[in-house]
């Protein structure tokens, strides 16, 4: 897809305008973000906010490329990235190269994103060389969340070297962003003094490059739990099921459907 947002475009924003970004699943929530937002990631958060997930970890290549091509139908102006699924790229440069490649032949998406630091450089390096934008992802990366045992805090006191040292290998390789999520704001802030690319926050700090947040959170739809770092901007959940309480009040009563939504004999269509 023929994007107005580019990678290099969220690489030259470093140290100019904030970079504003959400995770959208749908065309209809893609529309309604697109004139707002810089890039909008399918993110594998599909799993947990959609699906019903426990996890990150079921997510497969075909939920995402499903997924992928509703969002892209949305898009005109933001850049779409898209997130390879765990299991889609560790093994190595080739099945990394060979799933993007398919991400992005079969859902327009402009870029791949994936998680890991230091131990993912080379893999980030093949892709970026062979024409694949990649936005990487670093601090609490979900998709391990078994052996980090849980979502925690990532990065502090003699931590934040290593979660640096991961920025830093990821920028080197070629990324041309890189998510920093739930690590200190001190840590986040000298992240992205010290790297040369983009750094999108989630829990991280206002000093990032750019935010990002999963829609289905910011809007109140997700209620299952709330983390510290989502600021709920609305809570469409709940006004949503008071619409559904009462039109089922109103079926139970037989007020609806009312005169306006019924056909007489006359009625044309
Ligand atoms: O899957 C996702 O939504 C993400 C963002 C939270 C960065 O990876
Ligand atoms: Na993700």
């Amino acid at each position: 897809k023929q994007s107005a947002m580019t990678a290099d475009d969220i690489r030259a924003r470093k140290g100019n305008q904030p970079i504003v970004s959400l995770t959208a699943y749908t065309t209809p929530m893609a529309r309604l973000m697109d004139r707002h937002c810089d890039f909008v990631l399918v993110g594998d958060s599909l799993g947990m906010v959609l699906h019903g997930l426990p996890s990150t970890l079921g997510v497969t290549m075909e939920m995402m490329i499903l997924h992928g091509q509703a969002v892209s139908r949305g898009l005109d102006h933001a850049m779409l990235v898209i997130d390879m699924p765990f299991g889609s790229y560790e093994e190595g440069p080739q099945q990394a190269f060979r799933n993007a490649a398919r991400l992005m032949a079969e859902t327009g998406a402009a870029a791949v994103k994936l998680e890991g630091g230091v131990e993912m450089a080379e893999t980030i390096r093949f892709l970026v060389a062979r024409g694949i934008p990649v936005m990487a992802h670093v601090g609490l990366t979900p998709q391990s969340v078994n052996a980090l045992g849980g979502y925690k805090v990532q990065g502090r006191d003699e931590q934040g070297a290593l979660v640096l040292a991961d920025a830093q290998a990821v920028a080197d390789a070629g990324a041309f962003s890189v998510v920093l999520e739930k690590i200190p704001q001190r840590l986040a802030d000298q992240i992205t003094g010290e790297v040369s690319i983009p750094t999108i926050g989630i829990g991280a700090s206002a000093g990032c490059d750019g935010q990002i947040l999963v829609v289905d959170d910011m809007l109140g739809f997700f209620t299952a739990f709330k983390a510290k770092f989502v600021k709920r901007y609305a809570d469409l959940g709940e006004s949503a099921e008071a619409a559904i309480a009462e039109y089922a009040a109103e079926v139970r009563a037989r007020e609806f459907p009312a005169a306006e939504h019924v056909f007489g004999d006359q009625t044309p269509k």
